[in-house]
């Protein structure tokens, strides 16, 4: 964490939570929320309950964001969301490239740049995940994957757009295994993510651009992440889904 770059904590609740339940946390946690004016919180939730749960955050500071989007405008995409569509039911940010996407539904690398441009374009406040799997850890490619990922996503940024931009570091191996990143790890990946990204777009950009750290977050983890200097904020999965374990985590001290 560091001055000037406000601290992001998002829930990503995947295909998780019925729409009671995830209306009866979303009530608890904007019962919670302070002013925001400290820290930025947001949830990913399922794109069905995206009105419900935006029509419940309304009036407060809590951002409420889509897991994945489509990058066309309309047509015939059977299945797909637009980045309008999303805006339309509440939406103010989306997920792009979460591991999952593209793991386990096989999103190319060369998408994320055209869904970037897609969000962006809808007004929408992009988090792009970023992450390599254990077997490109263990074989030294770590970095090679974060360059490839980060230059195939965002060929297309330009510096003056940085701002609405977030980046998620989160390693494979860590999601949703209990295994968290060890701080050295998630040090290392953070300043090499924003030593490209001031490389490529600009030293005022790498300052300014927050790179969240995402993987196995928990309430006893949360305090020595957000001590690291390049890591500005968590994306967390299992742990956003109660209020017991996402509410010390947003609710950190630092
Ligand atoms: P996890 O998921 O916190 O359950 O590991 C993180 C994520 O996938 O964003």
């Amino acid at each position: 964490m560091k001055e000037g770059r406000k601290p992001y904590i998002a829930g990503n609740w995947k295909m998780n939570l019925d729409r009671s339940r995830a209306l009866d946390l979303i009530k608890t946690i904007k019962g919670r929320l302070g002013d925001g004016n400290d820290r930025e919180v947001a949830v990913f939730a399922p794109s069905v309950y995206l009105a419900d749960v935006s029509a419940v955050a309304q009036g407060s500071p809590l951002g409420v964001g889509a897991q994945n989007l489509y990058f066309e405008r309309e047509g015939a995409f059977t299945g797909e969301l637009s980045g309008a569509m999303l805006r339309e039911v509440g939406a103010d940010r989306v997920l792009i490239g979460h591991s999952e996407r593209r793991h386990l539904f096989h999103e190319p690398d060369d998408w994320m740049a055209r869904k970037l441009r897609a969000a962006l374009d809808a007004a929408l406040l992009p988090v792009l995940c970023v992450g390599e799997t254990l077997d490109e850890r263990k074989g030294g490619k770590t970095d090679r994957v974060l360059k490839r990922q980060l230059e195939t996503a965002l060929m297309d940024v330009v510096a003056g757009e940085i701002r609405r931009l977030t980046i998620a570091y989160e390693p494979v191996w860590a999601i949703g295994t209990g295994e968290v990143a060890t701080t050295e790890q998630a040090g290392e990946a953070h300043a090499f993510v924003r030593r490209w990204i001031a490389q490529k777009l600009g030293t005022e950009a790498g300052e300014a651009i927050r790179i969240l750290y995402g993987g196995s977050v928990k309430p006893d983890n949360v305090k020595a992440l957000m001590a690291l200097d390049d890591v500005d904020g968590v994306l967390v999965g299992g742990a956003s889904l109660k209020p017991d374990t996402f509410l010390p985590i947003i609710e950190f001290d630092t």
